[in-house]
């Protein structure tokens, strides 16, 4: 059976295709149309898919989509009802959205791709996120958790799931509803800190580490506890559900003061700036504790050992930490792409498992289903424009990485097929030596022009990862798609300090030689070269764009940037005035 996965309409459009119940194709619209965050009708992606499995639309047994646009409608309609007239500014912008594209996907997606309308299916929203972390997850029992912002009116589920031969299973047991809503809630903070919503969280979260919470009663008092242990927003300090305009209300600001300006840097040295870092390390600590609570209680409920975690607040590595310690649960499991984007995938299991009924399959256990990249192709690029490119074999190219890596070089490295999600996990990597602030700076200069208080990820073979980190039981599952921040070693945080944060800790990622084979040799080499086997990590794009997708982008970024040495599959090339050995 071939079944087509589509998420759309809201951020990270993507699409991935299921073929006998094994997935065979997926990817983010923004990796081939080279917009980030692409959020239109993934056409780019959905042909790509197609090309790769071979088919025709018309081979298609179903195309399934990631949520169901009339619910979302009904909730768009329902809230601007509540708060007019508050809301009659709003209401028109929302109806166009909705009315123009949501509403009508059926529509759209029969006339763009030519598949019948009997052939599309929905899903909800929270059990795509669902079915993305518990299907893909090498289980087959677990508890469920979902939370982001909203999808059709659930922001947030618990539940389990099981599969084997009997059958798979997803309930959902409760949900949280639109308005109350944790992504919400943390989305609203990264508003009044100045940062872009839903692309900006990552900042509040490495922000948060350099203040303390002193508001952390004040944001309590914004989403108090309900008797069942659940929770709400007090609506008086949020402005999210009356206008596109404000997330937060004139209230909200006499609690917490005057919001950030987008253009003014955060400078911790003065008494706003370290107000900023304190709300951040407010709502942080608040949003933590309640998942904590939600996730103890679940597992009380459920008795299971195995978590599975799903939606954008999934991508938040300090809170799955302390779930991991303080939940009771033994294993945590956030698949590659925990928010909308993993969407297109997990509704594609969800309908090949429980809505047809097809036998269970275990899902292969990496993030690797987007393009590969394309043998040769970066040696042309390189010729043309008379830079030195050699190729080699794997064990001679992997020797002289590591030596380039070694001698402090920053290395782009494109190997195989292009990673699913937010993170790049070893296959569209900057790589880089991890031992000195300077080359943190210099990334953060040179590379990503980034904040300065934004860390970099470190990654590192999971036999060794022990030995530098302090990971609790099933934190090297956790750390696999690195959905995990843990402490450095006291005594290695010197040593590691382009990856250590202020706080001492790292989103640390763990491989394997099953997973990420050249990466693992790579790490293995560098470690007999420099005494320690880890490499910064961070994605390959520079600030503003998409990770990049094939050796032409990858070539572009090494050219326009602080990049020394371009790697793609077994061809390395250096810039000019570089020797080619290392
Ligand atoms: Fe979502």
């Amino acid at each position: 059976m071939k079944i087509l996965g589509i998420s759309a309409h809201y951020h990270d459009a993507a699409a991935a295709l299921i073929v006998d119940g094994l997935p065979v194709a997926a990817v983010q619209e923004e990796r081939l149309s080279r917009r980030k965050n692409d959020a239109a009708f993934p056409m780019n992606a959905i042909e790509w898919c197609l090309e790769k499995g071979g088919l025709e639309p018309e081979q298609l047994d179903a195309v399934v989509f990631y949520e169901r646009p009339m619910l979302k409608f009904d909730r768009i309609l329902t809230c601007a009802l509540r708060a007019f007239p508050h809301s009659w500014r709003s209401f028109p912008h929302a109806m166009k959205n909705t009315l123009a594209e949501k509403l009508w996907v059926r529509g759209i997606i029969s006339s763009q791709l030519g598949v019948s309308r009997q052939k599309i299916l929905f899903t909800e929203h929270h059990r795509s996120h669902a079915a993305a972390s518990f299907l893909t997850a090498p289980v087959r029992e677990a508890a469920i958790l979902t939370a982001d912002g909203v999808g059709e009116w659930a922001s947030l589920t618990v539940g389990r799931g099981t599969r084997g031969p009997d059958g798979t299973a997803i309930n959902l047991l409760r949900e949280i509803r639109f308005p109350h809503s944790l992504g919400m809630l943390y989305s609203t903070f990264t508003a009044y800190l100045g940062f872009p919503v839903n692309e900006g969280e990552y900042k509040v979260m490495g922000l948060a580490s350099y203040g303390r919470p002193t508001f952390a009663d004040a944001v309590r008092k914004l989403v108090p506890r309900t008797q069942d242990g659940a929770f709400r927003l007090d609506l008086d300090y949020f402005d999210f559900h009356t206008t596109a305009k404000r997330s937060f209300s004139k209230k909200f600001v006499d609690i917490f003061g005057p919001p950030r300006d987008p253009f003014d840097p955060i400078d911790l040295e003065t008494p706003d700036g370290r107000r900023f870092a304190d709300c951040a390390a407010s709502v942080q600590l608040v949003l933590e504790d309640i998942l904590v609570d939600a996730a103890r209680s679940l597992q009380r409920e459920t008795g299971l050992t195995d978590l599975c975690l799903g939606g954008g607040v999934a991508l938040n590595g300090v809170a799955n930490h302390r779930l991991l310690q303080e939940s009771g649960f033994e294993r945590i499991f956030v698949p590659p792409a925990p928010g909308d984007a993993g969407c297109a995938l997990g509704a594609a299991l969800y309908a090949d498992r429980i809505h047809f009924g097809n036998p269970d399959r275990d899902f292969p256990d990496h993030p690797f289903w987007g393009p590969a990249v394309e043998e040769g192709a970066l040696a042309k690029l390189a010729r043309e424009d008379r830079l030195p490119a050699q190729g080699f074999d794997d064990p001679e190219l992997i020797e002289r990485v590591a030596l380039d890596l070694a001698v402090g070089r920053i290395v782009g490295w494109m190997d195989g097929a292009l990673e699913l999600g937010p993170r790049a996990l070893g296959h569209r990597s900057i790589l880089a030596a991890p031992h000195s602030a300077e080359m943190r700076d210099r990334l953060n200069r040179d590379i990503k022009h980034r904040e300065e208080f934004r860390p970099f990820a470190p990654v590192v073979p999971i036999e060794d990862a022990e030995r530098y980190f302090e990971l609790p039981p099933g934190g090297k599952r956790l750390a696999r798609f690195m959905s995990g921040v843990f402490p450095v070693r006291p005594e290695w945080r010197e040593r590691l300090a382009a990856i250590t944060h202020v706080d001492g800790t790292a989103r640390v990622q763990t491989v394997d030689a099953g997973m990420a084979p050249r990466l693992y040799a790579l790490l293995k080499a560098y470690g007999r070269v420099s005494g320690i086997p880890i490499l910064l990590n961070t994605s390959f794009n520079l600030a503003g764009e998409p990770i990049v997708n094939r050796c032409v982008e990858g070539y572009l970024t090494f050219r326009r940037s602080g990049i020394d040495v371009l790697v793609a599959g077994q061809t390395r090339v250096t810039k000019r005035g570089m020797e080619i050995a290392a």
